[in-house]
């Protein structure tokens, strides 16, 4: 049975007399420690499966099966929880908090859940050590980046759930951020989905999810997914 599955997911938005169908019909399967990426244009429904995935939305109808456990029936209280415990968010505008330091920041997340990583090892591991007492405003974009992925990571979640990652970084930042990730597939066996418009990325992947107007088209597996440093876009 696969770690993480969705079948036949849809997604009704209902705006006054409109409804909007975000996800039409989607149907992927991903394995325990892949790194995925969910490909397609802007407007596909990418970041909605993401939503759902990380408990942030729940679907209209269709199974979301994660660790053998349906989270479409999970009620809001197993929601809450199931965010908390289980799921590593990782945001395109990196969403920190501007008053706090990259050490507090990521104990912010640690203290909430039982069997958290040290802050410190957290930054250190993301290439960090010397910024701990930094806050947002004195790092660039893609340091805020890594200590927004030291802040997913140090609650040791199941699924690390990353929407456009890179989308607000230049090139080769894009390219360390995206190696950090890979890396947390490769090297600690996390399972990470990344969210991305960018068709440039896909070779890195272990599995690509490609999306178009609500629905799944089609999925591929990588048997030799490219290393970071080969890649060019
Ligand atoms: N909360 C919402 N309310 C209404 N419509 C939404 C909502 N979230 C997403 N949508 C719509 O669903 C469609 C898919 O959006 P989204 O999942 O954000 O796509 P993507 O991430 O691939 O750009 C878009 O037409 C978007 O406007
Ligand atoms: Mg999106």
């Amino acid at each position: 049975m696969p770690y993480i599955e969705m079948n036949h997911s849809v997604k009704r938005y209902r705006m006054g007399d409109t409804v909007i169908e975000a996800n039409k019909d989607v149907t992927f399967a991903i394995e325990q420690g892949e790194l995925a990426i969910i490909l397609g244009a802007s407007g596909a429904g990418k970041s909605t499966v993401l939503n759902i995935l990380g408990g942030m939305d729940t679907n209209t109808s269709g199974q979301v099966v994660v660790d053998g456990k349906d989270i479409s029936g999970y009620s809001a209280r197993q929601l809450t929880d199931y965010r908390r415990n289980d799921i590593g968010f990782v945001f395109q505008f990196y969403n920190l908090v501007a008053n706090l330091t990259a050490k507090e920041n990521v104990e912010l997340a640690s203290e909430i859940v039982s069997d958290a990583q040290d802050p410190v090892q957290a930054l250190t591991d993301v290439g960090l050590r010397d910024r701990v007492n930094n806050f947002p405003a004195q790092l660039s974009g893609g340091e805020q980046q890594r200590v927004a992925i030291a802040r997913a990571v140090a609650k040791n979640p199941k699924i690390l759930l990353c929407d456009e990652p890179t989308g607000a970084l230049d090139y080769n930042t894009g390219k360390q951020v995206l190696q950090i990730l890979q890396d947390m597939s490769r090297q600690r066996g996390a399972t990470v989905v990344i969210v991305t418009h960018n068709s440039a990325i896909a070779p890195i992947a272990d599995r690509v999810i490609r999306m178009h107007d609500g629905r799944v088209t089609a999925v591929e597996t990588n048997e030799h997914p490219m290393d970071i440093k080969d890649l060019e876009w």
